[in-house]
């Protein structure tokens, strides 16, 4: 495989930080170019981060020294010196939408982590081993966007990571209702404990717009393309409570559904134990060996015990049993930065890569 020259957009931040970890030594890509806000700009990473680096391992040697540009006005000069560039911001919804549109257009990749594009019809949302057939719409979208080689392909919201997965190899069974409730890490607000001391020993019932985003963008993943858009499934029908608790990584989701034609326990185990996609048949660097892993015991998947599966790319699954008002009810795991934010944008990127659409 050719190497790619890549940027990070948002590489001070919390996931920023994960592709720092990630991408240090991968493979296939090169770390060219970091860039965040103009209060970061022209320091040296290891400044611009300072007191903010939060992962467990020490800032990669190859980036503590590379100066951060400036996301929005160097776009053109980073655009001349990379093949694509992740991106992951806080910024406001419009201003994300304007920001990856231009790197786009500037014939720049996007490989996204923010929401601000989820819903745009061409752009794919890509879970690698459930629906890489979505890539076929980017030849639709360089045409809207008049681009040769510049797209942008989005990654679904974390919270979704653990029970879509979990579910979407069950389709053949016709899955009609899904009740989800999730309990999700405070790096998914970006925080740590330091940065966010009143949720220790805390729950807090309200996460901002998690709950639309937790039971609209699988839909998109069901979805189809027609012409040149993806047309969401009208089911499963999803209905989600969202709840922050206090946890410094991993999403836990328990999850209650209803079939049109009930399987039995064992057919599902079966399919979870057998399932692998495309990532795994292409063998892509971060591709997670088995996507889905059941755990017997009553008191497994654990949050602290489970999210670092397979580098946390995996999917951990437990307590499938039979319920009262739905047919079966199970808790599924997954970790919210790594395959619920930068590791999953890697492995679209490798999947995209493998598949020919940043040459
Ligand atoms: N954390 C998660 O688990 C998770 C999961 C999935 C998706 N996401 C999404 O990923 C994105 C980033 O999340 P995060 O948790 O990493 O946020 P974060 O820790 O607050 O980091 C935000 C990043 O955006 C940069 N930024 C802020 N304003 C900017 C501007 N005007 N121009 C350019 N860059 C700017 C910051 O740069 P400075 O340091 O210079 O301010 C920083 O690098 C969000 O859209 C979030 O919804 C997060």
């Amino acid at each position: 495989m050719k190497k790619y020259n890549v940027g990070v957009i948002g590489a001070t931040g919390m996931v920023g930080q994960r592709f720092m970890t990630l991408l240090d030594n991968h493979p296939w890509f090169d770390v060219k170019v970091l860039a965040a806000s103009p209060r970061s700009a022209g320091k040296k990473y290891i400044d611009a981060v300072g007191a903010k680096w939060c992962m467990d391992t020490d800032i990669p040697e190859q980036m503590k020294d590379m100066i951060v540009m400036d996301a929005a006005a160097d776009i053109e000069k980073i655009a001349s010196q990379v093949d694509f560039v992740f991106c992951a911001v806080d910024m406001k919804k419009d201003e994300i939408k304007a920001l990856e549109e231009a790197y786009a257009k500037a014939e720049c990749p996007v490989i996204s982590n923010n929401s601000a594009n989820r819903h745009t019809p061409d752009v794919p949302m890509i879970i690698p081993e459930l629906n890489p057939e979505h890539a076929k719409i980017i030849p639709a979208q360089r045409k809207r966007l008049g681009t040769k080689r510049g797209f942008i392909a989005v990654k679904s919201n974390c919270s979704l990571q653990s029970y879509v997965p979990a579910l979407y190899p069950l389709s053949q069974f016709g899955i009609k209702d899904v009740l989800v409730c999730t309990y999700q890490a405070i790096s998914g607000a970006g925080k740590t404990f330091a940065t966010w001391p009143e949720m220790i020993d805390n729950v807090i019932p309200y996460i901002g717009g998690e709950e639309e985003k937790s039971e609209k963008e699988p839909l998109k993943i069901w979805g189809k393309i027609e012409g040149d858009r993806i047309v969401p499934a009208q089911s499963p029908n999803f209905t989600a409570q969202c709840l922050r608790v206090p946890v410094s990584n991993g999403h836990m989701g328990a999850v209650f559904v209803r079939f049109e034609n009930k399987p039995s326990k064992e057919e599902i185990l079966n399919i979870w134990k057998n399932f692998s996609g495309r990532a795994q048949e292409l063998n892509l660097p971060h591709a997670p060996k088995q996507f889905l892993n059941y755990f017997e015991e009553d008191n497994m998947p654990q949050t602290k015990l489970q999210r670092e599966l397979e580098g946390g790319m995996a999917i951990s699954i437990g307590r499938l049993r039979e319920d009262t008002q739905y047919d079966y009810k199970f808790v599924c795991l997954s970790h919210n930065t790594l395959r619920g934010a930068a590791g999953g944008a890697v492995l679209m990127a490798e999947l995209l890569c493998a598949e020919g659409y940043m040459d």
